[in-house]
């Protein structure tokens, strides 16, 4: 929590920026539209309205389901600075709270593992899976004190698909309305047949916007990627580019990915029968705030970009496979064909991601103008100033 002062700070940041002339050239129609002002990527105070303002509110994908199969399993994160862990509960439902002791706000759980109870460090309160403070040392001297009125603060949980969402909103929109649209557009892919086989980590010195944007950024596509992906790529067909959480769908085709630019294990049994199927599928959608959702006729490779401070990302690729592959015995060598390139592909992506975040931090940086092709980039700058600015979140862009 920010102290008063520090509040106030940032709103008139948030105030001054409502008013930049330079912001103004962003808002104009692509074909004439700027890029942003460095200072949304560089600066301290958008970095705290945007945690405030959207990741504060939204629904947020962190994991999947497999990674907690065992009654007690858990996992801690740190989002935002806000830590917390989500555990398998003794009716295996998936539950998340503040990493926080309710005394003094200690973390109860530290890294990943199995449990049967979360006990505090430091003076020994004991917390049960459903967070339920059942042990208090010495507290029973304590007037008054009444045990069942303590417990970990529950976070919002929601599952889709085999995915993990959470949200730190108080009254955060019912999942099942956050996720409808979704479910209509990405259902087909069948994610919750699918298992998780690795995550590929990079963590990059840089904003977290610019690897999501460059996710949608297929004007790069060709020039930056054209010894791995580029030439493989062809023309989009946009599904559509909104408003908010659907903010960029594209349909397209293109190659499995692997250097051998051809499935070393078929067409995923789950999305056999949708229509126009085969190996040349690919689609890459936007899953605001922080998701990228990918897929090729063979898997579905999800990135999450996870702030780590104003000038700091940790990308994290999901490859997921059709558990029955995942039992092949020559399963992990053919993975590591994907996983070589995916990476090739994330570190070329790396490679401009630093030096873009240093030059939104000179004042002398000047933004220009945007391609045709930044659609996508255009209308997700557009939403997340929106945002930042407190402007709402109903305009339309296309
Ligand atoms: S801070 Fe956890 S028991 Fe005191
Ligand atoms: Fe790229």
């Amino acid at each position: 929590m920010t102290s008063p002062r520090d509040t106030q700070h940032v709103m008139q940041f948030q105030r001054q920026a409502q008013l930049d002339e330079k912001v103004a050239l962003l808002r104009r129609s692509l074909n004439e539209a700027s890029h942003v002002p460095g200072y949304f990527y560089a600066s301290q105070e958008i970095y705290e309205l945007e945690k405030e303002l959207i990741f504060m509110r939204d629904w947020l994908p962190i994991a999947r389901e497999e990674e907690f199969p065992e009654v007690g399993d858990f996992r801690t994160y740190r989002i935002l600075d806000e830590p917390i862990v989500v555990t398998r509960n003794q009716q295996r439902q998936l539950q998340a709270f503040a990493n926080r002791c309710a005394h003094r706000g200690v973390a109860v759980a530290q890294g990943n593992g199995n449990a049967h109870e979360f006990e505090c460090p430091y003076h020994g309160w004991l917390y049960d899976l459903d967070g339920k403070l059942i042990g208090a040392p010495y507290m029973d001297q304590a007037d008054g004190f009444d045990k069942s009125s303590c417990r970990l603060k529950p976070i919002h949980l929601g599952t889709w698909q085999g995915w993990v969402f959470v949200s730190f909103a108080v009254d955060p929109i019912a999942f099942k309305d956050h996720i409808a649209p979704y479910e209509k557009e990405f259902g087909f892919l069948n994610q919750g047949q699918l298992k998780l086989a690795d995550k590929l980590v990079v963590e990059v010195n840089c904003n977290w916007k610019f690897p999501v944007e460059n996710l949608m950024d297929n004007y790069h596509s060709r020039i930056l990627h054209r010894k791995t992906i580029g030439p493989t790529m062809g023309v989009e067909r946009f599904k559509g580019v909104r408003s908010g959480a659907l903010a960029f769908t594209a349909y397209y085709p293109a190659k499995p990915m692997n250097r051998e630019g051809k499935t070393l294990f078929g067409i995923m049994p789950g999305v056999k029968d949708h229509e126009g199927m085969d190996e040349t599928f690919a689609v890459s959608a936007h899953v605001a705030p922080w998701m990228h959702l990918f897929a090729r006729c063979d898997n579905v490779h999800p990135f999450i970009m996870e702030p780590l401070g104003v000038g700091r990302v940790r990308i994290t690729c999901f490859q997921l496979f059709p558990e029955e592959w995942q039992q092949q015995a020559d399963f992990r060598e053919k993975l590591a064909h994907y996983n070589e390139f995916t990476l090739a592909v994330v570190n070329e992506d790396a490679s401009v991601m630093e030096s873009l975040h240093d030059a939104c931090t000179s004042p002398r940086y000047e933004p220009g103008r945007m391609a045709r092709l930044e659609l996508g980039v255009w209308n997700l700058i557009n939403y997340n100033v929106d945002r930042v600015l407190g402007l709402g979140e109903t305009r339309l862009y296309e």
